[in-house]
This record gives C-alpha cells, structure tokens and sequence, in this order.
C-alpha cells in the first residue's frame, strides 16, 4: 500500500493596510532608503496598528476556509508557529480557536522563530501521514513591530507584520504532496539573536524595561553568515538527496530576511531569479509568515502549477534552519 500524503489543498494571507516606508524610517531613525534596499532589498513593511498576533491569523484563516468552502467546525488540529503570541498562555492556537469556530479542533504554539512555517508544516504532515487527523491549519503569524526597538536601526529596519495559512489533507494520489523534508537545529546560534526578558529566566521589572531586554538584539553578520551557509546547503541538500537538479525545481519559496541571503540560496542550487518567489521588497521579514504568505500571493496570481516541484527553505533564530520539498497540487485559479 503506497503512503499516505500530507498536501496543502488551501492557502490564505493576511497583511494590515498600514504601511511603513524606508522614508517613513529615515525619519525615525540615522538610515537611509538606500542602505535598507541596498542592504536588505526591503522598501517598506507592513504594522499592525490595533490588535495581535490572532488578528492576523484569523483574518488569513477565515480567508483560506472561504476558498476552500469548508466550516471551521471541520478542522481537526490548528498549529500556530509565532515568535509573538497574544500572551505567554493560553496559546495563540487556542484564542484562534475560539475566535474562528473550530469547536472539535484542538492546537498549539511553535516556537522556532523564522523557520516556525516548515517546523510546524512538518509537524502538521506528520498527524495526517499517520491517518490520526484529516484537515490541519498551518498558520505562520508575527507581529515583529510588538517586540522592535523603534531607536534601533539594526533591526527596526529588518521586520514587518503579517500571517499566513494553509490547509493540510491527505493528498488523493500519492505522488502529490509534501515529499521530504531536512529541519535543523543549533542551539550556539541563541547567542546571536534573541529577546532575553519577559520569560523565565528575566521576568519583566522594570531594570528589563529600563534595559530594553523586552526587544529583539540580533548580531546581524553572525546571522547573516550562518544564513548564507545554512540556508543554501539545506536547499541542496533536498533536491540532492530527491535525485533532482535545480532544472526540475519550479519555484524555491524562500524565507524573507534579506535578498541578499536569497540570491545566494537560489545560486547554490543553480535556480534563475525568475523561479524564486520574492517580496521582501513589499513586507520585509515577517518571521514564521514569510513562506505561507508567498505560496498564497503566487497561488492567487496564477503562478502556481498543479505538478510543479518547489522548495520552501528558511534560516532563523535559535538557529533554526530547514527545507521541504512538496510535489504541488493545488492549482491556480487563474490560468497562465
Ligand atoms: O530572519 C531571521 C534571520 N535574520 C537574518 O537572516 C538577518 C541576517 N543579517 C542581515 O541580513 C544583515 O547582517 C543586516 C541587513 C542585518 C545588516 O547588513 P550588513 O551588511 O551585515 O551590515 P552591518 O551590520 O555589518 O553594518 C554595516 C554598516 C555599519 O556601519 P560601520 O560600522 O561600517 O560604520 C552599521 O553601523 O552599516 C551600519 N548600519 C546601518 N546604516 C544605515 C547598520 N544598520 C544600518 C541602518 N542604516 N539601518
């Protein structure tokens, strides 16, 4: 009997309307627009002005039931992968929950920073490969601008707002789906990027607040050079051991940190510009949202092919680092 397959048969994506510009930064902080493109290939972001984290991973939600015209009541698991929760506890998974009307679906939070998408993407494939549940929500959600130090040019610049979903169901033939998977882990990297108050080890007084230990600290080049690396050798690493070439990949759905660490990861596995989803440009890094928010704007645009073979690749905090390798199947609404 061949194995059951976990594919994504719904997708959806939430960004507020606020926008905040690299000239809207120039004014805050000693940058400049040309450093940020530059630098990071970012122009501006999106902020969340009133509410949380399940703000955006309701509206994102809400968006990919109505395309897949099923009830909330049908869904078995919800996984919310978030850096920002609505508070420590209950989980984020829980308020969703409640606020989307998922009354026989239980969930939880994931903790793994940028790379919390494929983590819990994984983790989500695994419920439905064992035949335990058949309808999981996939959500990547952060509202970075609730833990950004606005006078910190390091990385005020770096981050935006938003959430993304998809919907996980065993795939109707087994060659669709996702295929395989690399997910890593290298607790040393905790030195380079981190939040250090408000949990258990500094609980929040007001020498954390004096201190600024509420707010991201990254060691930008640390990250970088261990982005650079870790996010294009996990990217080889895949098609490699899939026995494919960049020839065979359609689309490597990259997370959105810097462009620069982007084009490295696509030249690594001999991938055109043209097959890399990109739009750092229009949200900057919204952490665990990156990947499911571009595999819902390529979907929408017509751009994603039943039977294309893509690559979702991240690097982030921890360090935390992976691939995934899905065989496509949920097709387009436009024609291209
Ligand atoms: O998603 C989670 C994982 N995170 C990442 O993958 C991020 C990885 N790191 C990066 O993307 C890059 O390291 C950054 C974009 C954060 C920084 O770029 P960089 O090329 O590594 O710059 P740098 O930190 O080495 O700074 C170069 C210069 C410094 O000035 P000096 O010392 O050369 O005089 C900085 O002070 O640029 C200065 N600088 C800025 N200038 C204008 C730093 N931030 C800014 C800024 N505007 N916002």
């Amino acid at each position: 009997m061949s194995k059951r397959r976990a594919t994504i048969t719904a997708v959806g994506h939430y960004v507020p309307e606020k926008v905040l510009t690299n000239l809207d930064l120039e004014k805050m902080v000693d940058t400049n627009d040309e450093w940020i493109r530059t630098r990071t290939g970012i122009r501006e972001r999106r902020i969340l002005e009133q509410g949380a984290t399940s703000d955006l991973c309701v509206k994102a939600i809400e968006r990919l039931l109505e395309r897949r015209k099923i009830e909330a009541s049908e869904i078995d698991l919800i996984i919310v992968a978030t850096v920002t929760p609505d508070m420590f506890f209950p989980a984020t998974a829980c308020i969703v929950q409640e606020r989307i009307g998922a009354t026989k679906a239980w969930g939880y939070d994931l903790s793994a920073a940028c790379s919390g998408f494929l983590y819990a993407l994984v983790a989500g494939s695994q419920f439905i490969e064992s035949g335990a549940y058949s309808k999981v929500l996939v959500v990547g959600a952060d509202k970075m601008s609730s833990i950004l130090d606005y006078t910190d040019r390091n990385t005020c610049i770096l981050f935006g707002d938003g959430g993304a979903a998809v919907l996980l169901e065993p795939s109707e033939a087994p060659e669709f789906g996702i295929i395989d998977h690399r997910l890593y882990a290298d607790g040393s990297g905790g030195a380079y990027l981190y939040m250090k108050g408000g949990g258990s080890l500094n609980p929040a007084t007001h020498e954390t607040v004096d201190k600024r230990m509420h707010y991201i600290y990254q060691d930008g080049k640390s990250v970088f050079k261990g982005a650079i690396k870790g996010m294009a050798d996990v990217s080889l690493e895949i098609i490699e051991r899939n026995n494919l070439t960049g020839q065979d990949i359609a689309w490597l759905v990259p997370h959105q940190a810097n462009l620069r660490i982007i084009d490295a990861t696509a030249d690594r596995m001999g991938l055109d510009r043209s097959k890399v989803m990109i739009n750092i440009d229009r949200y900057g890094n919204t952490t665990a949202a990156t990947i499911p928010l571009c595999l819902s704007e390529w979907w929408e645009a017509g751009k994603l092919r039943r039977g294309q073979k893509i690559v979702l690749a991240s690097f982030g905090a921890g360090y935390t680092w992976g691939a995934v390798l899905i065989n496509w199947s949920l097709e387009s609404p436009k024609g291209s």
